[in-house]
């Protein structure tokens, strides 16, 4: 618990539907899915964070040392900006390195942070809280729709955020809408810094989603641990395996949960009874790459225009600064 005047925390309503009603329907649907936002309880929060500490998941490292080297050149070609809104920052760590060169060039900073999971939120709050005195946080614990809907700038200049090829999880038509909702919260001037993984060798990508570890594999597990918790179902665990196929066609890595031997699975909490057979599959999550012109055209669907990108030496992951561009 932060006691702080420097904090607040709104809890946003759920989406209508909720986690049982995006499991019962997500389960029912064919081929059978789970919604990728599910992963994150306080659980799998932290599974993601280990998961960007891996050898094979070069993201986190990559976009870190893009901030680290730019991020003082980033904040000034965003006009210095003296509001943040990040949606998703997860432990908040690649927000620092925003916050302090944001904070280096305005006298006092404020700091809208919208998350799915409100522990993971509180603890980067938290920390950044701590360190810098200058700093107000808005913590917004929902789902990025309502969050956005409840984000009012009152500063002079805003730069949102919307790091760690988060947008990647997102299908084609929903990256861009969700684009057209975060330019409609910002004003003519503002800016967004979009992370996004790009197309590079399949070998580098698919080990990325399937380490030797097994932490993404746990990672991908987790989500029906939640659903045995939280709505009492009796998934075994041992028969399902994580399988993740990158497409270098459509960029996409697919994650899946394979059903190794069929069995029957009930779902107290829902009043449903499923059969899953041998070879079936789940898929939890989709994981888009990006050339430079799919940015490029996925940002101007969404009414930004390019104003400065930034990549890591490897060329592996690159940060673009996107200007919100004439009317939402
Ligand atoms: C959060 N998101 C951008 C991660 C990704 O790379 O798609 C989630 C993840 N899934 C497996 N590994 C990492």
């Amino acid at each position: 618990m932060i006691s702080t005047q420097r904090w607040r925390v709104v809890r946003l309503p759920a989406a209508a539907a909720g986690f049982a009603g995006d499991v019962r329907a997500g389960l029912l649907a064919t081929p059978r899915r789970l919604p990728a936002k599910y992963l994150y309880d306080a659980l799998g929060s932290l599974l993601f964070d280990a998961i960007t500490a891996l050898p094979e998941y070069y993201l986190t490292r990559a976009e870190r040392e893009i901030l680290a080297c730019e991020g003082a050149a980033i904040v000034a070609a965003a006009g210095a900006p003296d509001e943040l809104v990040e949606l998703g920052g997860g432990s908040g760590e690649k927000t620092e390195l925003l916050v302090r060169p944001a904070l280096a060039a305005a006298t006092a900073l404020r700091l809208h942070a919208l998350d799915i999971a409100e522990e993971a939120l509180e603890a980067a709050a938290g920390r950044l809280l701590e360190r810098h005195p200058a700093l107000t946080v808005y913590g917004y614990a929902g789902d990025y729709d309502a969050g956005l809907r409840a984000v009012q700038l009152e500063g002079r200049r805003a730069l949102m955020l919307f790091l760690g090829s988060n947008i990647g999880n997102l299908e084609h038509a929903e990256a861009c809408a969700l684009l057209r909702r975060m330019r409609a919260v910002l004003r003519c001037g503002d800016a967004l810094l979009l992370g996004t993984d790009l197309r590079k060798s399949p070998a580098v990508i698919e080990a990325a989603y399937d380490d030797a570890l097994g932490v993404t594999a746990a990672f991908e597990r987790n989500i029906l641990v939640r659903i045995n918790r939280e709505l009492g179902g009796t998934f075994d665990l041992a028969r399902f395996r994580h399988v993740a196929s990158y497409d270098p066609g459509s960029g996409c890595v697919a994650s899946y949960l394979v059903c190794l031997r069929s069995q029957d699975v009930h779902i107290a909490e829902l009043g449903l009874d499923l059969r899953i057979h041998a070879g079936e599959t789940i898929h939890t999550e989709s994981s888009y790459k990006y050339s430079e012109a799919e940015i490029d055209a996925m940002a101007a669907a969404g009414g930004f225009e390019l104003a400065g990108r930034w990549y890591d030496r490897g060329h592996l992951f690159a940060l673009s600064l996107l200007r919100a561009a004439g009317v939402p």
